[in-house]
């Protein structure tokens, strides 16, 4: 694969990193609204739709890294260490994924006092997030790296 190509791939997945980035910053501040004015059971709230949305965000970034449009199709690009990384990097996905779909699972609380509820979800989501942007900076660290490779290959081409 051509230095160029890796220049652009990670420019497509540094853009949907951003895309999620957005994402998360409309449900913190859902989040926080929600701490000063809870929804009420039966009441209907925007937060559920923009987990899903993330959901669906996950899904086809995650899809997009692991197929070949991320880095883990041209595995001789990384030695030992970085291919390490990336089976935790997609360890990470799947985790990632199940918590979603639990939170989401749990989303139906007709039945308890809002602001009980929305507490639960403002630490689970809260720690989500937290943990995905530790992943995404690993991501971008090893993209910087692997682009890094392929040019210093590329000089050393006869
Ligand atoms: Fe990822
Ligand atoms: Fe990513």
């Amino acid at each position: 694969m051509t230095d160029t190509s890796w220049t652009s791939k990670r420019r497509e997945i540094l853009e949907e990193h951003e895309e999620i980035r957005a994402r998360i910053l409309e449900i913190e501040t859902e989040l926080d609204r929600l701490l000063d004015h809870p929804a009420q059971p039966g009441e209907s709230w925007e937060l559920p739709g923009l987990v899903e949305a993330l959901r669906d965000q996950f899904r086809r970034h995650f899809e997009h890294e692991e197929s070949g449009g991320l880095l883990w199709a041209d595995s001789e690009c990384y030695d030992s260490e970085m291919l390490r990384l990336v089976a935790d990097l997609i360890a990470q996905h799947r985790e990632f994924e199940r918590e979603i779909e639990r939170i989401l699972s749990e989303f139906d609380f007709s039945f308890v006092p809002g602001k009980t509820v929305q507490s639960c979800f403002d630490g689970d989501l809260r720690n989500l997030i937290s943990e995905f942007a530790v992943h995404e900076a690993a991501e971008n660290v090893l993209l910087d790296k692997l682009v890094a490779r392929v040019e210093k290959q590329r000089r050393q081409l006869p």
